[in-house]
């Protein structure tokens, strides 16, 4: 047997008898690695003579080409082997771990209807903080020094003057200081009043505010939005009313009424928005902190609008009591998941 057959039956035997990668890996070094002693072989075959040559050429390709399929088969039966081994250990019959499915809350669900119908009106999103100054909650929606929501036993005050917003009107003042118009923009947010927690009334509630200024924005644009926008929220046969209301910000102003069978509180009118049309000192009190006239009330007007969120979350699924949306009852979130 030539010497390069014995080397090939040596190597052939020893990945045979290999029990793990390392094993394997070790063998194929040693014969076919560079330094390896099949490798040797091939460096030699310079110095043989042309007799020899075509032997040890044939017999070289031939121990490679065996010793190298040698080691991976025995490395895929290696592999298998450990994978099989690996499976005896799962038990495929024990009962999975649940994965809980979380739901959007009611308020979250009210609050995407709601601003799914103004998007499709051409409304941006827009917001302000809940921790704001008094010009943004008060001076400059011409609320004066007397006007009772400036009372500490009305609104939360910080040490340092500033307030926790009492309504999200600040939204439309920090807007227009911002951009000029036109402006159309609707601001969801919380609010806060020093209120006694009752069915109906919370220290924290949601609204969205609406502002729209325009050249020639009338009236008749301030009802046709917030119809359209109750109608598809209640449904098409609910009924909307327009009461004059007072709100130092808006002249003449509204609050809205809505009556719908559909609802469970029946053939009742329930209050659900403040609005009416941008009074012309809030558009000065604007130009007076952006230093320009960008908002001339001469060419400019606007309406806007505070909707209570929790107050028609409750009237659209039904809810008897506010309190119910903070306390986390998972037998009430539940039945709105
Ligand atoms: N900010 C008022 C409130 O919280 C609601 C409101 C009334 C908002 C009239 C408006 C408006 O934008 O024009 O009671």
């Amino acid at each position: 047997m030539h010497p390069l057959e014995e080397l090939r039956d040596t190597a052939l035997a020893e990945i045979a008898a290999a029990t793990d990668d390392q094993a394997i890996e070790a063998a194929r070094v040693r014969y076919l690695g560079r330094a390896g002693s099949i490798s040797a072989w091939a460096n030699q075959m310079k110095s043989l003579s042309k007799e020899e040559k075509p032997l040890v050429g044939k017999l070289l390709n031939e121990a490679r080409t065996t010793v190298t399929a040698a080691i991976e088969e025995n490395a895929q039966r290696l592999r298998l082997a450990k994978e099989a081994q690996d499976l005896a250990t799962i038990d495929i019959s024990l009962p999975g771990t649940v994965v809980e499915q979380g739901a959007l809350h009611p308020l979250t669900q009210m609050l995407d209807r709601a601003i799914g119908i103004f998007r499709r009106m051409g409304f941006a999103l827009a917001e302000g903080p809940d921790v704001e100054s008094e010009w943004h909650c008060f001076d400059a929606l011409n609320t004066p020094a007397d006007h009772p929501a400036r009372n500490e036993q009305d609104t939360f005050y910080l040490a340092d003057g500033r307030v926790l917003r009492t309504h999200t009107s600040t939204v439309q003042i920090r807007t227009m200081e911002s951009a000029p118009p036109p402006i159309r923009v609707i601001a969801p947010g919380a609010a806060y009043r020093r209120d006694e927690v009752d069915a109906t009334h919370s220290a924290q509630f949601h609204q969205i505010e609406g502002l729209y200024v325009d050249r020639d924005v009338s009236v008749a644009d301030l009802k046709g939005t917030l119809e359209f926008f109750l109608r598809e929220l209640f449904g098409p046969d609910s009924q909307v009313r327009f009461r004059p209301h007072y709100f130092p910000f808006t002249e003449p102003s509204f609050e809205i009424d809505v009556k719908s069978k559909a609802l469970r509180s029946g053939e009742k009118w329930i209050e659900v928005c403040g609005c009416g049309m941008v009074h012309p000192v809030v558009f000065e009190k604007v130009n007076q902190a952006r230093k320009d006239a960008a908002y001339d009330p001469e060419k400019w007007s606007g309406f806007a609008f505070g909707l209570g969120m929790d107050r028609l979350a409750m009237i659209l699924f039904g809810i008897p009591d506010l309190r119910m949306f903070a306390q986390n009852d998972l037998r009430f979130l539940r039945q709105f998941a």
